[in-house]
């Protein structure tokens, strides 16, 4: 998020200055204090939406320069700055609401990659109240929903397709919702009380495509022991529709034409000709023009097709329409399993909103049933919830290993810091961040995110020491 309103104290004047620099050049507005006083008066003048304090302060420190800041305003995030070597005191901060810590010495890039994720949050938070604001931006069809005015485009067109009586050709990546728009256009048209008859085109030699489609007589092949009906027999009235039909041969999509241009066929081996009323409603991953180009597709019958045809958006494509469908599916598998969730935490939808979906809404669907496995009742779904962490890193497998949504994770935050010039860096970079939220989600308590993390103790304990993060029955330890 651009234009952050952002208070900076800091007492050392070249710090402050590189600071202030660094983030105004990605187009935040900054206002600098040099001492903790100084920034608790302009708190109470003036709301920000992120302050970025070092702790150790002349006058006020940070702690009270982050209480003051939350009590004027409670929604803006504090990060502090500490010195090498307390990092104690920054968990501490963290525990009292502060969003992360950055330890000096630091490189610029770290602290802006920190500034952008509480961007990112501020965001999310800010359509979370939009959305619960404006349930009416909402909007659904044939079991599809939308938000915005890409996906109401789609089904609004869906909505005009299904009163009309032409073929239709759908269009999409995998698990963008062909097949949920041909069931929408069927149910939806003059011919829902007949038959909606599927054929996969992919699925099946061409013969057995072809006996399929158009049936066959008695003795028209050796295995054909008796008479039997194609699918276009039995969507008489109806519609047909003929998924992936790419994979259809030349010869089966030269009858099809003529299927489309008469209504005319024979069954194989039969003389009688025959006829039937369908609507074809044909899906594709590919790209026909193309298939055309190439000469592996019917020019004519692309034409015929062509005349209504839809094209689904990807899911990366709109971004908007994510955590509606990710909200849905999330209530429908909650009800299913018998639990209350209380919805994503905000780590888990700015992932949700970021990550690419190479399965689309498909993929989404299966990492929503997963995690909502996962969860216990009256828990939230968290970032490590979505992944499922079969061999990823956190669950100590290597990044060849992780799962696609944490190789996305991973390369993020390869690219921000270009002081990272391994694999190995990036990985440990964010598995020291993934292990402090788990901690700190576990409330500090060892056999808790040791659970969460499927690591055993002594692993965990490693790592944490390793990473200077502590424990809550380390306090203990050290108060006893
Ligand atoms: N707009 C939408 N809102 C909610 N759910 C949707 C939407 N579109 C599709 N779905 C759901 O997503 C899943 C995948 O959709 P569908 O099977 O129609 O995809 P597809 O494009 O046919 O995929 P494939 O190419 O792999 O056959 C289905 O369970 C479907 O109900
Ligand atoms: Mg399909």
């Amino acid at each position: 998020m651009k234009g952050m309103k952002i208070l900076l104290v800091d007492d050392e004047p070249l710090m402050r200055m590189s600071m202030v620099d660094a983030l105004e050049a990605v187009g935040h507005d900054v206002r600098a204090a040099a001492s903790g006083t100084e920034g608790i008066e302009v708190v109470k003048q003036k709301t920000f939406d992120l302050v970025i304090t070092d702790l150790r302060l002349p006058g006020a420190d940070g702690l009270t320069v982050m209480k003051a800041a939350k009590e004027q305003s409670p929604h803006v995030e504090v990060v502090v700055i500490t010195a090498h070597g307390s990092v104690e005191t920054a968990v501490g901060a963290m525990k009292l609401g502060a969003f992360d810590y950055i330890t000096k010495p630091f490189q610029m890039e770290e602290l802006l990659l920190i500034v952008e994720r509480v961007g990112r949050v501020i965001r999310l938070r800010c359509e979370d109240r939009d959305f619960q604001e404006k349930p009416d931006d909402t909007f659904t069809f044939g079991g599809m929903l939308g938000v915005g005015s890409r996906m109401q485009g789609v089904l609004d067109k869906v909505k005009t397709i299904a009163e009309a009586d032409s073929p239709v050709l759908i269009t999409g990546e995998s698990g963008t919702g062909k097949d949920a728009v041909a069931n929408a256009i069927h149910q939806n048209s003059p011919r829902r009380q007949y038959p909606m008859v599927k054929v996969s085109c992919a699925s099946l030699s061409e013969k057995r495509l072809d006996a399929e489609l158009f049936g066959y007589e008695k003795g028209a092949f050796p295995d054909a022991m008796r008479l039997r009906r194609g699918r276009l027999e039995l969507a008489n009235r109806g519609t047909l529709f003929l998924d992936e039909i790419a994979a259809s041969s030349p010869g089966i999509q030269a009858k099809l034409l003529r299927v489309l241009q008469s209504g005319k066929f024979e069954r194989l081996g039969g003389k009688q000709i025959l006829e039937t009323d369908v609507r074809l409603v044909c899906a594709t991953q590919r790209d026909l023009q193309h298939e055309v180009a190439e000469e592996r597709f019917n020019a004519d019958l692309l034409f015929l097709l062509n005349g209504v045809s839809l094209m689904l958006p990807p899911l990366r494509k709109r971004a908007e329409d994510i955590m509606v469908i990710a909200d849905h599916l999330l209530k429908l598998n909650a009800v299913k399993a018998g639990k209350v969730i209380e919805g994503f935490s905000l780590g888990a939808k700015d992932l949700l909103t970021r990550y690419s979906f190479p399965g689309n809404i498909r993929e989404l669907e299966r990492m929503v049933e997963r995690s909502v496995a996962m969860v216990g009742d009256g828990e939230t779904i968290q970032p490590f919830d979505l992944c499922g962490h079969q061999s990823c890193p956190f669950a100590g497998g290597t990044p060849n290993e992780a799962c696609e949504f944490c190789k996305e994770g991973l390369s993020s935050v390869a690219s921000t810091d270009r002081s990272m010039n391994s694999l190995a860096d990036a990985r440990e970079e964010f598995e020291k961040r993934y292990i402090a939220s788990v901690v700190e989600q576990a409330g500090g308590n060892r056999a808790a995110a040791s659970k969460i993390l499927k690591l055993s103790h002594k692993a965990l304990s490693e790592k944490c020491k390793r990473y200077g993060i502590s424990f809550s029955d380390e306090d203990q330890d050290l108060k006893g």
